[in-house]
């Protein structure tokens, strides 16, 4: 029997919306790590270290607010170009956290995928990857798309490359199906910064954006919810008058 995610230590509960006004699909940029150990006087992957209980918190929050695909960019295509030592802990890190937190998740009925390149990635990350994925592949609740080594131009490049291999027509239909994640409906990014960083940016086309001052590893998940609240009060146009 899959479990609900115990209740914020606060007792707060999620947003009461019509289902209409919730977000099908957040994106979640989880940015500021760096900035949260320097404001501390530690060492970057300190932050990166503050920052895996804020993902458990934003998970459990998508799951009382009823989203149901959730989308967090752990490492992108250009993190590469820092420095190795940095790079060396994020894929460690990454992979640690998943050994560690896959059971919970799956005990929550989340359904774990991974998005992104293959290429350069360690082989240890993508097998704990693929692992998670196998385990919960079942699952029937939120979907969480961990994308690592995430670029959303070679993700939409790698997508029209396949369609060509394949004769088949390449169109905004045939793209939008084959890539691993549908529309964006809420784009999220904390620590302040205001842009996309190549991050879904075919499924972001209309997604809402939100940005929020804080960063990550002091996010719990009442800021998703504030940010879920911003998105329910605007006014999704696409175009129309
Ligand atoms: C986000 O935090 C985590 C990753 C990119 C892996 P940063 O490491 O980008 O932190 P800042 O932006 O330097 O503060
Ligand atoms: C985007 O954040 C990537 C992740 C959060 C994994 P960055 O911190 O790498 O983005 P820029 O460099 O500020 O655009
Ligand atoms: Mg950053």
């Amino acid at each position: 029997m899959p479990a609900a995610p115990p209740a914020h230590p606060s007792g707060a509960r999620p947003p009461t919306l019509p289902p209409d006004r919730v977000p099908r699909h957040v994106a979640v940029v989880m940015d500021g790590n760096g900035r949260w150990a320097a404001g501390r006087g530690l060492p970057r992957t300190e932050g990166h270290r503050a920052g895996e209980e804020a993902l458990v918190e934003v998970v459990a929050g998508a799951i009382e607010a009823q989203v149901g695909w959730l989308s967090v960019y752990a490492f992108s295509t250009e993190n590469w170009r820092r420095t190795p030592a940095e790079v060396r802990f994020l894929m460690g890190y990454s992979r640690q956290v998943l050994r560690a937190r896959r059971d919970l998740f799956d005990s929550w009925n989340v359904r774990v995928r991974w998005s992104g390149q293959r290429r350069r990635l360690w082989p240890s990350v993508v097998t704990e990857l693929v692992e998670a994925e196998a385990l919960t592949a079942g699952n029937t609740g939120l979907t969480l798309t961990l994308c690592v080594n995430y670029g959303g131009r070679a993700e939409i490049a790698d997508a029209a490359a396949r369609l060509a291999a394949a004769e088949r027509p390449i169109t905004e239909e045939s793209l939008t199906a084959d890539l691993s994640t549908p529309d964006v409906d809420l784009f999220w990014r904390t620590s302040g910064e205001a842009r996309l960083s190549n991050f879904l940016i075919w499924q972001a086309a209309y997604a809402e954006l939100v940005f929020t001052g804080k960063l990550w590893p002091d996010v719990d998940r009442r800021d998703l919810w504030d940010a879920i609240v911003q998105y329910a009060d605007r006014d999704r146009r696409y175009g129309a008058a």
